[in-house]
């Protein structure tokens, strides 16, 4: 496809956006619907690729699922209403999909087969496929089982104590979807803490999980129940216009309904600590994940320090807090986020290449990159998204501080988490 004329050259974004629902909680809701047992119906659905994915790999595992827009009805049969597909499952871009399928698959007695799209043949499965095979499953896959296409069979489980090497929700995720349906007690000890919408879920389905300190464990054999799910909308959708409204002179941005889980809010800490001007109304309900609105308008900037126990709080917010940081004041330095290198694409690799093209100066390091921000705008030129949807993303919020034409190859990228993306933007112009 030809690539995408981005606006450039803007001033002054003002009005309101209402983003999306979370996708880390909409891939949940889809998957805990599915094996609870009953009804489950879902208000604020995001209806973005990676999620349709999730809801497609059910449906083959025999699951009723209405989806129309953000609504979706999902009938659950529990867990032994699962059946083997009589086809491979094709979970697109999405490594949440693939991660936590395996989970639940692990307990199933049958047989799948599990693909995805370019980029997720080059992420890393052993991180989940050898905490499972330890509990009893199968799995087998390219190159000694670390890359799709990836074959499971699944069976009877044994609960495990599993230290992650690596801060990762989604493997968290797996061993405990693995773990409801155990014998015995799981328990995953987390080197940081990762977003906690899995615990969450099982408490909401009915379910039960004990966090203590970095350890959570949950016991096998538990029965879930089909309930109501309402998503916040994505705070890392909603970075994309707190980084716009902060860096676009003359702007004022209000983002409604935006998720404030504690695990998911580090980029608010960071846009708070580098000076810009937002203001955080969190709603007062006792909802099973905290929401409010956001407001942003711009400011002056300066550089800091992102590393250590906050990157799994902002991981998928780097790229577009790395565009923040060319218009501070000073240097901002992220570390010990090597993780990027395993994302939808090498994000340490397509942020800092991406950007340069544009006269950003920012360098690679071997966990993060080293950004020297001033308050000038960027040049122009063609980038690419590598069909990545947050790189995507942040190059069209890069070029409205551009002062020459910008062109995005690989646009159509954003639709993974964002499809109506552009139409927001332009909302505010
Ligand atoms: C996710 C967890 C994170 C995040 C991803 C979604 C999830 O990945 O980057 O976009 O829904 O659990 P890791 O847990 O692998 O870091």
């Amino acid at each position: 496809m030809e690539a995408k004329k981005l606006i450039s050259n803007k001033s002054s974004l003002v009005g309101t956006v209402k983003v999306p629902g979370d996708k880390s909680i909409s891939h949940r809701a889809v998957m805990f619907g599915s094996i609870a047992s009953g009804v489950t119906t879902v208000e604020n659905f995001l209806p973005g690729e990676d999620c349709l994915s999730t809801i497609a790999c059910f449906r083959k595992l025999g699951v009723d699922i209405e989806q129309e827009g953000s609504r979706v009805k999902v009938e659950g049969k529990g867990l032994d209403g699962l059946q083997e597909p009589k086809d491979v499952l094709d979970v697109g871009n999405s490594g949440t999909t693939i991660r936590l399928l395996m989970g639940i698959l692990s307990g199933r007695p049958f047989h799948t087969v599990l693909i995805g799209d370019q980029s997720i043949g080059k992420r890393p499965m052993t991180r989940v496929t050898s905490p499972l095979a330890k509990m009893g499953a199968k799995i087998s896959g390219r190159k000694n089982g670390e890359y799709t296409p990836l074959s499971l069979s699944g069976g009877e489980l044994t609960g495990i104590e599993y230290e992650l090497p690596v801060a990762s929700a989604q493997v968290k995720s797996a061993i405990l979807l693995a773990g409801l349906q155990a014998n015995g007690v799981t328990t995953v000890i987390e080197p940081e803490k990762t977003r906690d919408h899995t615990e969450r879920m099982i408490r909401m389905f009915g379910g039960e999980v004990h966090s203590e300190g970095m350890a959570i464990s949950v016991n096998g054999g538990q029965e879930l129940k089909g309930t109501h799910v309402d998503v916040p909308g994505d705070i890392s959708s909603a970075a994309f216009f707190l980084v716009a409204g902060a860096i676009v002179a003359g702007s004022q941005i209000t983002l409604k309904n935006v998720g404030l889980n504690p695990t998911r809010t580090g980029i608010l800490d960071v846009l708070k600590k580098m000076g810009a001007d937002v203001t955080i109304e969190a709603y007062d309900s006792a909802g099973n994940e905290p929401a409010g609105n956001i407001t942003i308008g711009t400011s002056s900037l300066k550089g800091t320090v992102i590393s250590g126990d906050l990157i799994p709080r902002l991981i998928d917010e780097i790229p577009i807090i790395a565009l923040l940081a060319t218009q501070a004041e000073g240097k901002t330095v992220i570390k010990d986020a090597a993780e990027l290198k395993v994302k939808e694409t090498n994000r340490i690799d397509t942020v800092v290449n991406e950007l340069k093209k544009l006269g950003a100066n920012i360098e690679a390091t071997d966990d993060g990159m080293i950004i020297y921000g001033n308050s000038s705008r960027l040049s122009g030129g063609t980038v690419a998204s590598h069909g990545d949807h947050r790189i995507g993303m942040m190059l069209a919020v890069a070029a409205l501080i551009c002062s020459d034409e910008v062109y995005l190859e690989d646009s159509e990228a954003v639709a993974v988490s964002y499809p109506d993306f552009f139409n927001d933007l332009h909302s505010l112009f």
